[in-house]
């Protein structure tokens, strides 16, 4: 399989928002990341149902769903009317965090964990069977255009060991700061699905950028 590039669509122009998701459905992005900050869980808020739903009425690609939110379980089945495939809820705003990924996927949504650049990947050991996705965080959730953290690559590394021995279909998103300089050693650590917000949008011409990070590396990734 290769490489997924999921672009952040809180670095898109919110003015017109039809004009990128139109460049995201043309372009070579496998998924449309969607962040959503409660400015609680995170200190910034982004967006909500109705910014998600105008996304969905225009976009061809997969909704990538991350919930910076606390108590994710109560808007679940809200985040799945409105469109999303993956849903990823944070390891830190979660209790009991086994019955919100049952929750995602009784609604019938992938389930997802992000880990905050501070949580370490074996605290999820015991649910890793369970979870379709782990998102690891490379900045401090919150805002885009942050510098990537580079311990992420041994966090990314443990994952990767740990998933081949647990559940070597998992998918490992790394999120934050991503952009053509550090994919290489992302992918060579493990990951596949990569989240980029301002390497995609700030670039002179977002379309191409898209490409040049999907045909980076060619050939295929051992998953
Ligand atoms: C950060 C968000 C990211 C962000 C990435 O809290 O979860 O998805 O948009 O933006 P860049 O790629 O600019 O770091
Ligand atoms: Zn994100």
């Amino acid at each position: 399989m290769k490489h997924l590039i999921a672009p952040s669509v809180l670095s898109a122009d919110f003015a017109n928002l039809q004009r990128d998701i139109e460049m995201i459905n043309s372009s070579a992005a496998d998924w449309f990341h969607v962040d959503v900050m409660d400015g609680v869980f995170v200190p910034n808020i982004s967006f909500g149902f109705p910014v998600m739903e105008a996304i969905n009425k225009y976009a061809t690609k997969p909704l990538d769903v991350h919930l910076m939110i606390v108590n994710p379980d109560q808007y679940i089945e809200r985040f799945a009317a409105a469109g999303a495939a993956v849903i990823t809820v944070h390891y830190e705003a979660c209790v009991h965090l086994h019955r919100t990924v049952q929750a995602i996927h009784a609604a019938g949504c992938k389930a997802g964990v992000a880990l905050n650049p501070h949580t370490p990947v074996a605290l999820l050991k015991d649910i890793l069977a369970d979870l379709d996705l782990v998102l690891v965080m490379s900045v401090n959730p919150g805002f885009g255009g942050q510098k990537f953290i580079p311990n992420t690559l041994n966090k990314l590394r443990e994952l990767k060991a740990m998933a081949l021995q647990i559940n070597p279909d998992l998918i490992i998103e790394v999120d934050g700061g991503v952009g053509i300089h550090n994919l290489e050693d992302l992918i060579d650590a493990g990951a596949m699905a990569f989240v980029a917000g301002s390497a995609i949008f700030a670039a002179p011409d977002p379309k191409e950028m898209i490409s040049e990070l999907k045909n980076l590396k060619t050939g295929t990734l051992n998953i």
